[in-house]
């Protein structure tokens, strides 16, 4: 009875998403999830060899019933964007959920040392590619064919708060909430749901140097991440599973649009 209730809560059958940055860390488990959940899933990144590494992970883990592909892609470009849409469509029909994970950093100065081409480096491929981008060829393509698809971003920590010597990526990432937003907005009248997900502090390649050092221990911003985060630990990367889920569930969520859920141990509840 109540594994009746669940899965017509939150099962995803039926449905087919797009995973952006799939090749990734975060996002292949998050298409991992989904293809569990019962959705079909293609993955995209601008890495083959990842995308191929990732597409066999998420067989092995969901079992062979699992529709799994992936789409190489360069998210820098409208062009590569559009051609991927048609190439997705064409594997499995029609796509209704995109989940946004592209994203990164590029090392971490002082303001007086930044570099001007790393900070538009960065904010274009957190806000543009990550972003704005998708949800611009993907909606063009919704509104035409009236699917009511769910959108979700990725945001940070740092969109609340700058963290220091990564002003462009907190820049963008602040963005990156406001963003969803605006997207929120102006696509519900077509029953379009876009929301975020901020994760809080998770080891993954982008921040591994920065967190610990080579023998495992923590650096000095690693403690104070700790010192911050009331649950005294990093998160891991299937405690953000539930989130996406439940973002992307049109029975679960049908009326949730423009949030950004943190999912962070209590990092924004931090206090002296
Ligand atoms: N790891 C964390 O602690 C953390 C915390 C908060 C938010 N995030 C965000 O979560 C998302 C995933 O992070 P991750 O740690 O898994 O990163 P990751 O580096 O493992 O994955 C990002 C993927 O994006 C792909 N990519 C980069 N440029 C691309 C382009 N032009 N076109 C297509 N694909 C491109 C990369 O090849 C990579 O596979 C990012 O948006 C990141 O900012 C991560």
């Amino acid at each position: 009875m109540a594994s009746g209730y669940v899965e017509q809560m939150f099962s995803l059958s039926g449905r087919t998403a797009v995973v952006t940055g799939g090749g990734g860390v975060l996002c292949s488990q998050m298409g991992e999830a989904l293809a569990r959940a019962g959705a079909a899933v293609i993955l995209w990144d601008i890495r083959q060899d990842a995308l191929d590494q990732k597409v066999a992970a998420i067989r092995q883990a969901a079992g062979p019933q699992a529709r799994v592909a992936a789409v190489q892609v360069n998210l820098m470009e409208e062009a590569s964007i559009q051609a991927a849409i048609e190439k997705s469509v064409a594997l499995f029909g029609p796509v209704d959920v995109l989940v946004n994970g592209a994203g990164g950093n590029r090392g971490k100065s002082t303001l007086q040392e930044v570099k001007a081409e790393d900070v538009e480096f960065v904010l274009k491929l957190n806000l543009l590619a990550g972003c704005i981008l998708p949800v611009k060829h993907f909606s063009r393509y919704w509104i035409e064919k009236k699917i009511k698809a769910a959108v979700v971003n990725i945001a940070s920590m740092s969109s609340y708060n700058p963290l220091s010597g990564v002003y462009a990526y907190s820049a963008a990432k602040a963005a990156v909430m406001n963003q969803t937003m605006a997207q929120a907005k102006e696509l519900a009248p077509y029953g379009i749901r876009v929301n975020a997900i901020a994760p809080g502090f998770l080891v993954a390649e982008q921040n591994r140097a920065l967190l610990l050092n080579p023998d495992g221990s923590l650096t000095p911003r690693g403690q104070a991440v700790i010192n911050h985060t009331p649950f005294g630990r990093f998160g891991e990367a299937h405690e953000l599973m539930g989130a996406v889920l439940f973002l992307c569930s049109e029975k679960a969520a049908g009326f949730v649009s423009g949030i950004t859920l943190p999912v962070d141990g209590g990092y924004l509840a931090w206090n002296i």
